[in-house]
Formats: structure tokens, sequence, C-alpha cells
């Protein structure tokens, strides 16, 4: 693996990737990150890292859906591996404008695939990062694992359920090396304040409404973003190629129990007499449609088979990520100045009538 193709660096889990591989994992070799800059991306995540490591990264901006572009890239790089994480992630977007997610998600990952069979000879591996949505929803009861059948829901999971079957056909049908995971929902540093975590912290810290959908009893099992990088990393070196691994924080939660508990730890971290506590502003909103009701990942098969398991409890990790964001108000105050804030304007006033 010496000319690693990431794609998708930018964004959340990609940059927390990255920095991964180059600052603590034993990996040598050059990474390409190619993203094409959407609204969830930020080039200031690795400019530190692009400084220090400039033998060993290089950033391109490119469409994973320009087959002639990203050639370029697979040639002029010698690519020899790759780590598929580009794609359009947010599943009230994909509600509300799914097109972006049927071209990134469906054919961009076709793209990269024949991009990778024309050079089978020198591709060692073709990782491709999946999510438990593809799954469906569970009831009160029972898990899923490597073995659930696929169920998606939204536009978002059933795209991405779309690329996880092209991925296994072009191991069955072709040979290429490829590794699926599937994980649960990923919290940490550097994830678009859109999703559930990063939005209530930053919401309870200017004391704003806190939106709960719903009945706020769907379930998410919380999974630390770096323990979902050294999961990726383990399977890509070890993982036997073909197969999919689901990986969990085994944290199962209710959303009103996790937003509650951002509250209690906003407001211990900054606490203003004046105000009432924070989870007064905990404001319940009409459901997301089609919204699942609880996902839950039975992960025995990479912890027996690849030894590997989380580090992180969400006790510890919610804290981290809660200093994160009050730290990096600068980071945040760059993302909701543009193009973001319009879209909330726009869409989530109107979300009852989606
Ligand atoms: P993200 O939305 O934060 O980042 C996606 C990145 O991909 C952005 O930098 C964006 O600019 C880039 N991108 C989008 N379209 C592109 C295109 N056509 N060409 C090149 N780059 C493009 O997403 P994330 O949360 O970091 O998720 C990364 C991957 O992990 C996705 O495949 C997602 O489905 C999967 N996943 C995420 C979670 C989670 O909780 N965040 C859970 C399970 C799986
Ligand atoms: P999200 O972070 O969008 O991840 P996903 O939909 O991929 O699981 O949402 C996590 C949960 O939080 C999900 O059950 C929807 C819910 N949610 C809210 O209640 N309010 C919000 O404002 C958001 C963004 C999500």
């Amino acid at each position: 693996m010496k000319n690693m193709l990431v794609t998708g660096g930018y964004g959340f889990i990609g940059t927390n990737f990255i920095q991964y591989l180059l600052e603590e994992s034993d990996y040598g070799g050059r990474i390409i990150n190619v993203d094409n800059l959407t609204y969830a991306a930020n080039p200031q995540n690795l400019a530190h890292l692009a400084r220090r490591f400039s033998d060993r990264y290089v950033f391109i901006h490119a469409n994973i859906c320009s087959r002639e572009t990203m050639a370029e890239v697979f040639d002029r790089f010698h690519i020899d591996t790759i780590c598929h994480f580009a794609a359009e992630s947010h599943v009230d977007r994909s509600i509300v404008q799914p097109d972006a997610f049927m071209h990134t998600n469906i054919l961009g990952t076709f793209t990269l695939l024949e991009l990778a069979r024309e050079r089978k000879a020198r591709i060692e591996l073709f990782h491709h990062i999946s999510t438990d949505e593809v799954f469906g929803s569970l009831g009160d009861e029972g898990y899923f694992d490597e073995q659930t059948a696929y169920k998606p829901n939204s536009p978002y999971s059933a795209s991405k359920a779309a690329s996880d079957h092209l991925v296994r056909a072009y191991h069955t049908t072709y040979g290429i090396p490829v590794t699926i995971s599937t994980c649960s929902n990923n919290y940490g540093p550097y994830q678009f304040p859109e999703k559930l975590i990063p939005l209530m912290i930053i919401n309870a810290r200017d004391y704003k409404p806190l939106p709960v959908y719903g009945d706020g009893r769907n379930v998410r099992d919380w999974l630390f973003v770096l323990d979902h990088c050294t999961a990726i990393w383990r399977i890509m070196k070890q993982g036997k190629r073909g197969e999919t691994y689901a990986i969990g924080g085994n944290n199962e939660l209710e959303n009103i129990a996790l937003v509650e508990m951002i509250c209690d730890i906003v407001d211990e971290r900054k606490r203003e007499t004046a105000r009432g506590p924070r989870q007064e502003l905990i404001t319940f909103v009409a459901d997301r449609p089609g919204h699942d009701r609880r996902y839950a990942i039975d992960a025995t098969k990479i912890r027996t088979h690849l030894n590997w398991k989380p580090m992180e409890s969400f006790q510890t990790g919610i804290r981290k990520t809660v200093t994160w964001y009050l730290e990096n108000r600068q980071w945040i105050d760059h993302i909701q100045s543009g193009e973001y804030q319009r879209w909330i304007e726009t869409n989530y006033t109107r979300r009852g009538e989606v």
C-alpha cells in the first residue's frame, strides 16, 4: 500500500483517518486525498499536516464521478490502494434533494471501481466505507451483523446500499480485492454541525433551541471516530478480501438521553447563572419521514477475527467531543457563515412538510 487514494479526506471521518494514518499508525506510504470540496469539506482540517508531511500527503481537488480526471489521478500517483469515504452523507439532505446522493454515492463508486478494474494488476485493495443504515431499522431487540439482509429506508441509505452491492460484485465478477465496513453513527472532532451531536453542542452553547425529532426515543449506537479509524486500518491490513466487517461502539443511546447528557456537560463547562439549565432548550419537532427507529451493531466478527475493539467509552468520548467544539469556535463560525446557514433556514423550517 505505497500510494493510497483516500476519497473525501476533507470530510469528518476522512480528516480523522488521514490524521490517524500520518500521525499515529504504522502506515509509511503516501496519501492522495481527492475531494471536490462540497459544503461538508473543510481544507483547513489538514492544513497543518499538509506542511509537516509534504512528502507523504497530496491533495487533489476533483470529483470522483469524473472518470477522466480520476484516471489521471490513478496513473500520475500510481494508486495501488483505495480507501473510499467520499459520499453525500446526511439523511435529511437526501430527503430534500436526493440527486447528489445518487451521483456521488452510486456513480462515483462505480467510476472508482471501473478505474480499479482497468488497473487490476496493481490494485492491492479497494476498501469501501459504508454504514449500518443499509440494513434498515431494528425493533427493541436484536443487532445488525455481516449476515443481516439489506433493507435501506432513506435515499441516503439506499444509495449507500447500491454502492456496497457494486463493490461486492466487482470482487465476485472481476476479482478486485475489496473489503467493506458497515459502521454505526460516528461522533468526535470535525463533524459537520448539521449532524445530531455537533448541532446540539453548538446550539446548547449559544442557548438556541435543540430540535429533537419525533418522540426522541430513536436509538443510535455511537462510535468514537478514532475507534472507527483504527478499525478501518485493521481491516485494510488484515481483513479477508471480499468480506464485510460490521463496526460498532457498543454504545446504544436514545436521542433524548444523549441530548440531555450534552446539555448537562455544556452547563458544567459554560454556566451562565442568569439563564436556566440547557435541558429547557429541548424542543420536540416534527419527525423525519421514514425515521429509522433503532440501529445497533454486533461487532463480534471484527473483534474475534481481527482482534479490534473500541477504546473510547461514551462517557469520555462525549466529553472530549464537547471540549473540542467549545474550543474550536472559529472552525464552526466559518461553516455557519456560508451556504450552510441558508440550508438550515430554508429546510429546517419546512421539515414538517417534506
Ligand atoms: P462528510 O459528509 O463529513 O464528508 C464527505 C466528504 O466527501 C466531504 O469532504 C465532501 O467534500 C467529499 N465529497 C462528496 N462528494 C464528493 C465527490 N463527488 N467527489 C469527491 N469528494 C466528494 O461524511 P463523513 O461523515 O465523513 O462520512 C464519510 C463516509 O463514511 C461516507 O461514505 C459515509 O457514508 C460513511 N459513514 C459515515 C457515518 C457517520 O456517522 N458520519 C457512519 C457510517 C458511515
Ligand atoms: P444524524 O446525526 O442525522 O445521523 P443519522 O440520521 O445518520 O442516524 O441523526 C442522529 C439521530 O438524531 C437520528 O435519530 C435523527 C436525530 N436528530 C434529531 O433528533 N434532531 C436533529 O436535529 C438531527 C440532525 C438529528
